[in-house]
This record gives C-alpha cells, sequence and structure tokens, in this order.
C-alpha cells in the first residue's frame, strides 16, 4: 500500500516508518520538523535499504497537504503529526489545540476528498485519565489533567463521528503506552530537545553524565515499591503494531491499546537499565509531578485477539537499545 506517514520523521514516526518499508508498503512522509531533523530520512533509508518520499510540510496548511494527495494515490494514512509535551501544553493551550485537532481535521477532509479511507491515529494511554488498571479498550474515559491529553480525545471523537457517519471508513485509534528505546541499529532513537521531560532520555543522559541524577518523582503512591508504575513498550513493537493495525483495518472504528500488559515501578526502570547495560544510575527521590497517575498499564487482549499483534521485546532490549542510540549515534 502507498502510506502516507504525517510526523514521519519524528520518534515514533521513525521507527513506524522503517516497519512500513519492510513490510513492503510505500511510505510517503509529510513532516515540517518542528521536532525532528531531516538526517533521520538517510537513517530510515541506511536501515531498510529502501526509497522513500518525503515532504516538508505543515500539514495544519490545506493546500500543501492536499497537494501530497493529488500528487499520489494513497492507500491509507497513518497520522502522527503532533505536539506531544504534557506540560507546555498547559502552558501554550491555544497552540496545542490548534496544532493537533486542525491537524487531524484537514487530514480527516483530504482523506474525504480524495477518497482514502483507511485512517490510524496516534493516541495515548493518557485518555484513559487516572482509571483502575489494567486499561482496556471498552472503558468510560475519565477527564485528562491537560490539553494535550484532551486534543487526543478529541481527536478520536472526531474521528469515531467521521466513521459513523460514513461506513465505508475504517478507523484504527491507537492508544500507545511508553514507548522506549530505539532501533537496533541505533540509528534512530529519541533525541528530545532540552531537559528530557520523559524517564528513558531522562536516565540515559545520566548514564552519560550529561545530567546529574535523576529525580523520582514520588514513592508514597499506592504502589508496591511507591514509585509511579507504566506500560514501557519498546518502540519497534509499536511500529510494528501500526503495521498490523494497516493490514488488519476494516470498516468501522477499532481501539487498540499497544502496550505490553506489564506495569514496572520506576525502581525497577532504574534496576533493569543497571543491568541492562552494567552502568550505576544515581537518583534522588522528589516530590510527585502534578497531573501524573499512580499505575498506568494497558490490557492488551484486544490488539492480541484481533491484530494478531504482541510486544516481543523485553525491558532489557529497551533499555540496552535506548543507551545504545544514546551513546553511538545521537547528535
Ligand atoms: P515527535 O515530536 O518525535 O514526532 C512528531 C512529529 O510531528 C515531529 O517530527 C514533528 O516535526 C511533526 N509535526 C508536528 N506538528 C506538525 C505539523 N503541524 N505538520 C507537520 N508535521 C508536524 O513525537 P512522537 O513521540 O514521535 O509522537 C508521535 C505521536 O504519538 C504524537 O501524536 C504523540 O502525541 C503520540 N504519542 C506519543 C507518545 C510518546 O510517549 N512519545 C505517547 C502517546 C502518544
Ligand atoms: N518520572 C520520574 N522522573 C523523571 C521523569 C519521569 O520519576 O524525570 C516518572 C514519572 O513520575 C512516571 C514515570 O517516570 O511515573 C514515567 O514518566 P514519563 O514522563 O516518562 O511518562 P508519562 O507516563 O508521564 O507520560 C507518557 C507520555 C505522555 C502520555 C502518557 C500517557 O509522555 O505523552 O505517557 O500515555 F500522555
Amino acid at each position: 500500500m502507498n502510506i502516507l506517514v504525517t510526523g514521519g520523521v519524528g520518534y515514533i514516526g521513525a521507527h513506524t516508518c522503517v516497519a512500513l518499508l519492510e513490510a513492503g508498503h510505500q511510505v510517503i512522509i509529510a513532516d515540517n520538523l518542528c521536532n525532528s531533523k531531516v538526517e533521520t530520512l538517510d537513517r530510515i533509508r541506511q536501515i531498510t535499504n529502501k526509497e522513500l518520499t518525503f515532504y516538508e510540510v505543515d500539514i495544519t496548511n490545506e493546500l500543501s497537504l492536499n497537494n501530497i494527495f493529488l500528487s499520489h494515490y494513497i492507500d491509507g494514512v497513518i497520522h502522527l503529526a503532533g505536539f506531544k509535551a504534557v506540560g507546555e501544553s498547559i502552558e501554550k493551550p491555544l497552540s496545542y489545540y490548534y496544532n493537533n485537532i486542525v491537524s487531524t481535521m484537514l487530514l480527516a477532509k483530504a482523506c474525504q476528498k480524495y477518497g482514502v479511507r483507511r485512517f490510524v491515529f496516534s493516541s495515548s494511554a493518557t485518555v484513559y485519565g487516572d482509571n483502575e488498571v489494567p486499561f482496556i479498550e471498552t472503558m468510560k474515559l475519565l477527564p485528562t489533567t491537560n490539553p494535550y491529553g484532551e486534543t487526543k480525545v478529541m481527536s478520536e471523537r472526531i474521528l469515531t463521528d467521521i466513521a459513523k457517519a460514513n461506513p465505508s471508513w475504517a478507523v484504527a485509534l491507537l492508544r500507545y503506552f511508553n514507548p522506549v528505546g530505539a532501533h537496533e541499529s541505533g540509528l534512530i532513537g529519541e533525541s528530545p530537545n532540552g531537559v528530557p521531560n520523559n524517564i528513558m532520555p531522562y536516565i540515559t543522559q545520566v548514564a552519560k553524565g550529561r545530567l546529574e541524577k535523576l529525580k523520582i518523582f514520588g514513592s508514597d503512591y499506592p504502589t508496591e515499591d511507591g514509585t509511579g508504575i507504566r506500560d514501557y513498550i519498546h518502540v519497534m513493537d509499536l511500529a510494528e503494531g501500526h503495521v498490523a493495525a494497516l493490514n488488519n483495518i476494516t470498516e468501522g472504528v477499532h481501539i487498540y491499546n499497544l502496550g505490553t500488559g506489564r506495569g514496572i515501578s520506576v525502581l525497577e526502570l532504574i534496576e533493569a537499565f543497571e543491568k541492562a547495560n552494567g552502568i550505576k544510575i544515581p537518583y534522588e527521590i522528589v516530590g510527585r509531578r502534578p497531573g501524573d497517575v499512580a499505575s498506568c498499564y494497558a490490557d492488551v487482549s484486544n490488539a492480541k485477539r484481533k491484530l494478531g499483534w504482541i510486544a516481543k521485546r523485553d525491558i532489557f532490549t529497551m533499555c540496552r537499545d535506548a543507551w545504545r542510540f544514546e551513546n553511538r549515534y545521537k547528535e
């Protein structure tokens, strides 16, 4: 299939493009590089030994977006473009609502106009809010605590309503848990600007000596060791989940949790990183981070049953690959 990948130069997008190319699909990327680097494209080519097409466009520009649909026959879209920093979304709600919602609407509008019916959307476990774990797709969603999370809830809603009104549409809403790690080549991975917000890039920078120590946000959660529990998933497993969704998509709206189904605490993650890479990670315990939930992990039976997909890589592989990228190839 010819697949348009918005945000395809970004962290999850680049790995998804690798998985798509390896599965034999043609890839057309639309990305404005606001949070990614153009060099990543060559690294995707290097890993896969395949060509891809790139458009440097802001997909909130309708004219530029439509030009892509006019230039290519597109079988399906994977929509990853968007802003993703939770804290920043509280400071800049307008830019988050504008970028994340307008991009979804214009992409859906172009799909409608040009007869594209397969739509895969990057959603997030954040839409579950502070629900009971494990999170399951049929749960009633609880409020998220930030504009970023609301853009995911709203985009899911918009796509669901469009699919209801247009029965030929086939929409997959992929709720990602915590993507970490990097492609095993170490050529592509996560390179956040400035001090990382997320734990894995923070840990790799501590390991590298660029940051002094990890601050653990809270040790008084109602969890076994008191630290927050998350469902970390290797980014290549996540990428392969997109291919599975695309290959199996049928009419209607389908929601899939993409996680491992296993919860890991912050202390367990540090221990796994130390074991996998033989490096000590100094840390201190500080207060909770506002907006964090105690536990977040997935019930993954739906994706297993309907897509035949499960995450295969364990926490040690995630830690090893994250470190390899930080150590060898990151600019
Ligand atoms: P990322 O920032 O690395 O990638 C996003 C890409 O989209 C970037 O390359 C950026 O340049 C591009 N982009 C942003 N706005 C654009 C626009 N208007 N036009 C064209 N390109 C634009 O982020 P990521 O971690 O790869 O996340 C990808 C998607 O997955 C996002 O929608 C994010 O909300 C979602 N998601 C991420 C996580 C996570 O932990 N990383 C978790 C759940 C969901
Ligand atoms: N944590 C620390 N210290 C840090 C960073 C994080 O202790 O420096 C802890 C957090 O408190 C949490 C865990 O590590 O318990 C994971 O935190 P991350 O920031 O890595 O990830 P979150 O679960 O907070 O957020 C991620 C994505 C969001 C998404 C959310 C739900 O960043 O975009 O998962 O899917 F909305």
